[in-house]
């Protein structure tokens, strides 16, 4: 299909290359078209480096007829305008064309339009930008949210735009990931003392779930093993199974894995159990203490290096203090992973029980991707997004 990607002038802006891209990928050609304000955003050499073509901002510059509207729109076969503002709502819906992309717009007529808008939630409930929504649904022109959720103006309501992923799947039914089933394994492992203790982590499993969660709205079917935790699962394609101990984690992932495309493993195992478990509660023993003797688990991630075959790809976590770097390497390779992801204790945000995290994604040919401080969800689809590529 041929695609013009329409931006207009808001935050979300920073998105829409990662929209381009997945249109690339799964196979469309994208011109993008850019109102100035857009600009302020996201900047004109990202967005002709992911369309592979110059930028259409400026009706008086182009192929030198001025009616390179009229050539664009000839070429494509639809628009999506993402972000959308209240600004280029209000204009299509008034007939208005005072620049590139609302006379591009205005010259659609017969052609698929989506919109998708973003803006605060407060200008998306005004009763004008309502009306002007409900006029563009009246001549046939489709709304892709927008979703509800943090916005960036600091408060929370309805006006983010919708996920990348979602804007592609809306626009051309097709994620990057469908048909692939991918395994994860989330939380800590409980490793049983008796009938009513165990020794276990910290672990919330949020980034095992975000990682899940990210995977899906890619499109893949996913396979979440996930030891306690009181998180729930939101998505239809997230096939859930609960464990509590590393030996039955290791047994649900090495039997899943054979049938997957590739893993992500985020479980805090625990590397020690008790060798005996009591099935009864054990009785306090007095002045002396109380010695536990503990025996290794078996290495899940390790395992599955070892099983990978031709094209799955696998990929590890490290949690680690010292020579962070060189011994999340030295993982990779002995562990035979295609990515590892580094988790850093050191700042401010990241690790266990919070919701933000800062990750270093190290690759088997040696890249490195360092990400800021991000929600695990952004953190999730960044991983997503390397590991996946
Ligand atoms: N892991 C696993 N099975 C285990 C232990 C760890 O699958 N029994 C996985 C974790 O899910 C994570 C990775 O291995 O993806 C790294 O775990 P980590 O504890 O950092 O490393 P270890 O290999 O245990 O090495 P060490 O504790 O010596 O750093």
């Amino acid at each position: 299909m041929k695609i013009i990607v329409g931006i207009t002038g808001g935050i979300a802006a920073y998105k829409t290359p990662a929209l381009v891209r997945l249109l690339v990928k799964a196979g469309h050609e994208v011109r993008c078209a850019a109102t100035e304000h857009a600009l302020q955003f996201v900047t004109r050499p990202t967005l002709e480096t992911v369309s592979q073509h110059p930028l259409y901002c400026d009706l008086f510059e182009g192929n030198g007829t001025r009616t390179e509207h009229i050539s664009l729109k000839d070429w494509a076969d639809m628009i999506v305008v993402a972000p959308a503002s209240a600004n280029i709502i209000g204009k299509v819906a008034s007939g208005i064309a005072d620049d590139a992309l609302s006379t591009l717009l205005l010259a659609m007529s017969g052609k698929r339009v989506v919109m998708c808008p973003a803006m605060n939630s407060e200008m998306w409930a005004h009763p004008a930008v309502q009306r002007n929504v409900a006029t563009l649904l009246s001549w046939g022109i489709e709304m892709v949210g927008p979703a509800d959720g943090h916005l960036a103006c600091g408060t929370s309501g309805t006006g983010r735009m919708v996920e990348p992923e979602e804007i592609a799947e809306a626009v051309c039914g097709t994620l990057p990931l469908t048909g692939k089933r991918w395994l994860v394994t989330a939380g800590p492992t409980y490793e049983r003392i008796d009938s009513v203790r165990f020794i276990g982590n910290y672990s919330s499993g949020k980034m095992g779930f975000a990682l899940a969660e990210a995977l899906a709205e890619a499109g893949a079917e996913v396979e979440l093993v996930t030891g306690p935790t009181a998180l729930k699962v939101q998505h239809q394609r997230i096939h859930r199974t609960d464990v509590e101990s590393a030996r039955e984690m290791y047994t649900a992932a090495t039997g899943l894995f054979p049938t997957c495309h590739g893993a992500i493993l985020s479980a805090a195992v625990a590397d020690y159990r008790p060798s005996e478990c009591a099935d009864h509660k054990l009785k306090k023993q007095g002045d002396e203490g109380m010695t536990i003797q503990l025996v290794q688990n078996p290495d899940i991630l390790a395992t599955l290096g070892g099983m990978k075959k031709e094209g799955q790809r696998l990929v590890g976590f490290a949690l680690e203090t010292d020579n962070e770097v060189q011994n999340a390497e030295r993982k990779l390779q002995r562990k035979n992973l295609d990515h590892i992801v580094l988790n850093s204790l050191r700042d401010k945000g990241a690790g266990f029980g919070v919701d933000t995290n800062k990750v270093t994604i190290i690759a088997r040919d040696g890249s490195h991707t360092d990400s800021p401080l991000l929600s695990k969800k952004d953190i999730a689809r960044l991983i997503v997004n390397t590991v996946t590529s």
